[in-house]
């Protein structure tokens, strides 16, 4: 039995504070505030914020709901009540403490309060730092043709993209790869990010970290580690990246985040080489003291597609992970928050991927390429700009692959008429293309796409054959000496 974490429970005598990795923000491209978290930003109305305006580790729940009982004119019951069950929303996301944060955190960008409103722009940047990466994950998400090396964006070239994001409305930054940590300039880039008043966010394997980098990365004002794992098993987290010691490392690095007060959420792609694992990979996600875990099955597009058959659970295993998943949301309220991707090849309704295209991310290559998906480039055609060479909200409202499948114009039946187009936008249009050829078809995880039995058999017919080796995603040998552990 491992060790659970209590729940954080609001009462009248609670002294809530924000933890390090959350934080009120005023949206100026939307005109509202905000709380900013782990991939999320929640927006908040004028009576939360006059609440969480107060908040600081000091004052108890009960003098904030008298103060704000006596400056409104409302019933301190009424006032009382409304105050908890604020604050319990977000103490079961894991985003407030008792007491006073022991972590000083850094002070907030001036430069976020220059911003002019913008409407409709991205709430989130993707920055693919570097294609480099020591691991060789067998469903690397990763374009077929990495970028090498020469070509990425220097920090201070990525500095003017987070600038302009955030001037359309980015809210968040995932600072991505292959593995952010092998650019030597990270701590510049993260600065760059930080002066432009984005929530930082660093998707990383971990193998390369270490504690004092780590440190000096906190310090300079990252919010967030997102820490990926293969398994918990050591010698299969190992096989499935090919990195002797790859777990071992990334066990430091989520014992490190906790000891710096950073936020932490562990993801765990599920396949079906580690899928008997996950009640051990929750137990792991707990025990490392992460707020989240990312528990998704892998899509099949890109380097995954090659090892789909290797990679692919039967119907029935995937369902044992739905029951699973919703055991662990109820037993773990308060201590872990999920984020559970269900499989496609056994979904009845596809997912709004990437939120709807071009409406709500904007990723950026190493070379700078503005992508409305982070694996776009599997669709033949579309043509992508340049963030060097082109406004990045020019791009955004104008650039063509972002209007290629915006909105509902593109769709054909059975989407153009269906009720939930403007729910899940016709699914995912690299699965479209991956699976049925066509970028503009129904995605088949829909059972109302012609194609949703064939891709569901594929799915059955692959799982129950014995699995075949994995190819490893090998980089080539000159860009894999500048991707090694520092
Ligand atoms: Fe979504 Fe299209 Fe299926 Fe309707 S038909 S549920 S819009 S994918
Ligand atoms: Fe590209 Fe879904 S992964 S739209």
């Amino acid at each position: 039995m491992i060790e659970t974490p209590a729940r954080y429970v609001i009462d009248a005598s609670s002294r809530p504070a924000f933890e390090l990795w959350a934080r009120l923000h005023h949206d100026r491209a939307r005109s509202h505030s905000v709380v900013l978290a782990p991939e999320r930003a929640y927006e908040i109305d004028a009576i939360s914020l006059a609440v969480l305006s107060e908040i600081d580790g000091a004052k108890s729940v009960g003098e904030i709901a008298a103060d704000l009982s006596a400056r409104y004119g409302a019933p301190r019951e009424v006032v009382s009540r409304d105050v908890i069950n604020l604050l319990q929303g977000l103490a079961d996301k894991r985003l407030l403490r008792d007491g006073p944060s022991p972590f000083s955190a850094p002070s907030p960008s001036p430069r976020a309060k220059s911003y002019a409103p913008f409407a409709g722009g991205p709430t989130g940047l993707l920055a693919e730092l570097t294609h480099r990466c020591p691991l060789q994950c067998p469903y690397c998400s990763n374009p077929i043709d990495l970028e090498r090396a020469n070509v990425e964006l220097t920090a201070r070239e990525w500095g003017d993209a987070f600038r302009r994001a955030a001037e359309i409305g980015a809210l968040q930054l995932h600072l991505s790869g292959g593995e952010p940590t092998v650019r030597k300039d990270l701590e510049e880039i993260l600065a760059f990010a930080v002066d432009a008043g984005l929530y930082t966010n660093l998707i990383t394997s971990g193998v390369t970290l270490t504690r004092e980098r780590l440190e000096g990365l906190a310090k300079i004002g990252l919010d967030h580690v997102q820490l990926s794992i293969q398994d918990v098993e050591p010698e299969n987290a190992d096989r499935i990246a090919r990195y002797e010691g790859g777990f071992e490392k990334k066990r430091q690095v989520a014992q490190w985040t906790g000891e710096l007060g950073m936020g932490l959420t562990i993801n765990a792609p599920m396949h079906r080489q580690n899928i008997a694992h996950l009640p051990q990979i929750i137990d792991f996600a707990v025990q490392s003291g992460a707020q989240r875990i990312e528990i998704a099955h892998i899509q099949y597009y890109a380097w995954a597609l090659k090892n789909r058959a290797a990679l692919i659970p039967t119907r029935d295993v995937f369902l044992g992970t739905v029951g699973i998943v919703e055991d662990a949301k109820q037993r773990l309220k308060g201590v872990l928050n999920f984020d559970f991707v269900i499989h496609d090849h056994y979904a009845s309704r596809p997912k709004a991927c990437t939120g709807g295209w071009g409406r709500s991310i904007v990723a950026v290559t190493p070379s700078g390429k503005a992508l409305p998906c982070h694996a776009a480039q599997t669709i033949p055609g579309l043509v992508f700009d340049d963030v060097r060479e082109r406004d990045l909200a020019d791009i955004w409202l104008n650039g063509a692959a972002f209007n290629a499948f915006r909105g509902t114009d593109w769709m054909r039946e059975p989407c153009r008429s269906c009720e939930r187009r403007e729910i899940d936008f016709g699914g995912c249009r690299c699965q479209a293309m991956a699976a049925i050829g066509d970028p503009q078809a129904t995605d088949p995880a829909c059972h109302l796409s012609p194609a949703h039995e064939a891709f569901a058999r594929l799915g059955e017919s692959e799982a129950e054959a014995p699995a075949p080796p994995f190819i490893y995603r090998r980089m080539s040998a000159e860009a894999a000496k500048t991707a090694e552990p520092v």
